[in-house]
């Protein structure tokens, strides 16, 4: 069975790489050609057209996206191109040639209010260009036809790449006082916890018949058990690294409001995703977001 990875190199794209191997053969790409000339570049379509044709997957995992949420603000046509347009092609192909899809979403899809984790059928309501062009994308996929599950995931990290633990240790090694946000509450969830998830439910899914596939398609939310504000996580960050031995400046930390704190992007405050669905559906067991955590830290320091 062949297995295409889109993003090999974001964060939940590496751990993929590695995750996705027992299941099949995996081709994975990133938006370079490699040297079977094959280019995994979501901007052109007709490099991605290309890859399905010489390829022929089974699957299709779609781990490439346009995730700087400031920046998209400024750069919308691309953003839109990669998070919308490039992701409707990819379930059209998909729905051609009756593959597949897995991709990835955001809690970014709703718009913060209230305490409630979101559920999969609450109503979305994105906040910002990002969070629009992911939902535009999600859409795109339900009106394909294709077979797929999408992953509505938040607040992701990993050894592998740029994200809020490796940015708080540089931070916390340079300066004496931060200000860190305690009105926004999630659940941080690790690359790799999202990857091993991912092949879990694949290798559910491939083993029931297509009647309960059927039913086992459509949209999931992934993420840790346990919530915090970014404050709340910072700390943890800092409490541990420093029980690790790291050498750290930091002294004062002090939690403000997001309306202290102004960015280009508006953030949703409630970021809680409620999971039921995936841990019923696939018989899934999701850790607390600590645990996920503790392990990359460590994984970061040494
Ligand atoms: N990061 C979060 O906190 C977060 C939260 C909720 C949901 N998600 C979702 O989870 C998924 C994985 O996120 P992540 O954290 O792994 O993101 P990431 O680390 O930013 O990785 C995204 C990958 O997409 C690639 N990419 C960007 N434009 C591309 C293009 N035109 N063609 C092909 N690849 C392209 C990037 O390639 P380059 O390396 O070449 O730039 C990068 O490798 C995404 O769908 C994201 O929306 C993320």
């Amino acid at each position: 069975m062949k297995i295409l990875l889109l993003g090999k190199n974001g964060q939940v794209g590496w751990e993929l790489q590695r995750a996705l191997q027992p299941l099949g053969q995996v081709i994975a790409l990133d938006r370079t050609m490699n040297e079977n000339g094959l280019c995994g570049d979501l901007a052109d379509f007709d490099q991605i057209q290309n890859v399905f044709e010489k390829v022929q997957p089974a699957i299709v995992v779609n781990a490439a996206a346009y995730t700087a949420v400031d920046k998209a603000e400024s750069d919308q046509e691309t953003v839109d191109q990669i998070n919308h347009l490039a992701v409707k092609k990819l379930a059209e192909l998909c729905k051609l040639q009756n593959c597949l899809l897995i991709h990835y979403s955001t809690d970014y899809v709703f718009n913060g209010e209230g305490e409630t984790a979101w559920s999969e059928n609450d109503q979305s309501e994105p906040v910002n260009f990002y969070g629009q062009t992911k939902r535009l994308g999600e859409i795109a996929i339900e009106q394909s036809g294709c077979a797929y599950i999408n992953f509505r995931t938040s607040w992701v990290y990993g050894t592998y790449g740029h994200n809020f633990i490796k940015t708080m240790l540089k931070l916390a090694s340079s300066r004496k006082e931060l200000s860190i946000i305690n009105d926004q509450i999630g659940a941080p969830t690790g690359a790799a916890l999202i990857a091993d998830v991912t092949c879990q439910a694949l290798k559910y899914y491939l083993l029931v018949d297509l009647d309960q596939q059927k039913q086992l398609q459509g949209h999931y939310h992934l993420a840790s058990t346990g919530r915090c504000s970014w404050y709340e996580y910072a700390q943890f960050i800092f409490d541990l690294a420093k029980q690790k031995g790291q050498n750290l400046t930091i002294q004062k930390v002090n939690p403000i409001e997001t309306s202290a704190y102004p960015t280009p992007a508006k953030r949703p405050l409630n970021s809680r995703l409620n999971t039921m669905k995936l841990q019923t559906n696939f018989k899934i067991h999701l850790p607390h977001w600590r645990l996920g955590v503790a392990q990359v830290l460590e994984e970061i320091i040494q």
